[in-house]
């Protein structure tokens, strides 16, 4: 079932994801070669709190994973797709590509937001994934007006990626957010004729997040229940924001 957000869940959705973002930006300043993962998330968990808010990704239950996701950040190196779980011995080294995934709880209301930072000189190659996946996001952002589908977006996005010879993962899809983590629609990232093409209308509220690929579209799952690897151990870059529907387009909550 989507719930439709009232003008003032939006006003609380916006306040929360001002927040998040500057939880992001000041994460994204530390990425050094050196740093650890755990430090990340420690440093986004104590912005968050002393904002008044609740990193949601802490203590949630998914329904893909046994036991719940221990940290406020995920933070998926290279080959890690997503989900990738902080830890005090995972250190950032130079020519990494990190992906910082964070969701916050602010006044009941909830906010996603992902981006992919590169760590001084990487690959040949490294640089274009990451700025073809955060186009593609935005190329799939201005799909998002009232009367267009959901596969309008996922088209936009998956038309994008391909165009640059890189693969968008399947196994994984973007979500309806604001009064929980995750609700409905789910938001694939390539044209999924599966799945019930829903209408856009003003008041829905969706994170949209494209997960590309290097190689193959192909992900697995760590023994640690959480952290998505690519199955060609090609890297992977990731970005999301979370999208308000409005009458006349779309408004970015996560700005
Ligand atoms: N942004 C992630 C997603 O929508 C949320 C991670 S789930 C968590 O898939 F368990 F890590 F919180
Ligand atoms: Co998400």
């Amino acid at each position: 079932m989507i719930r439709l957000k009232t003008k003032e869940d939006i006003e609380k959705l916006k306040r929360g994801g001002k927040i998040l973002s500057a939880v992001l930006d000041e994460v994204e300043k530390v990425i050094k070669p050196g740093i650890t993962t755990q430090s990340l998330t420690d440093l986004a968990e104590k912005i968050i709190i002393e904002a008044g808010g609740r990193p949601s990704f802490k203590g949630y239950k998914a329904a893909w994973a046994d036991g719940v996701y221990p940290a406020a950040l995920c933070v998926s190196i290279n080959e890690e797709v997503v989900h990738g779980i902080p830890a005090p011995n995972r250190v950032i080294k130079e020519g990494d590509i990190v992906g910082i995934d964070c969701g916050l709880e602010y006044e009941g209301r909830y906010t996603d937001m992902a981006r992919t930072i590169i760590v001084g000189k990487v690959k040949p190659g490294l640089k274009k994934l990451v700025s073809v996946t955060q186009e593609s996001l935005m190329k799939g952002i201005k799909q998002v007006k009232p009367g267009n589908k959901i596969s309008d977006i996922s088209r936009a996005i998956e038309e994008h990626v391909k165009k640059h010879e890189f693969s968008v993962v399947r196994q994984l899809v973007g979500h309806g957010v604001g009064f929980s983590a995750h609700e409905d629609p789910q938001i694939p990232n390539f044209v999924d004729r599966s799945l019930p093409d829903v209408v856009l209308k003003a008041g829905m509220v969706i994170a949209i997040e494209p997960m590309v690929n290097v190689g193959g579209a192909e992900v697995d799952s760590l023994e640690d229940g959480w952290t998505i690897v690519t199955h060609d151990s090609s890297i992977s870059a990731h970005f999301e924001h979370t999208v308000a529907v409005t009458e006349d387009g779309y408004e970015i909550i996560t700005k």
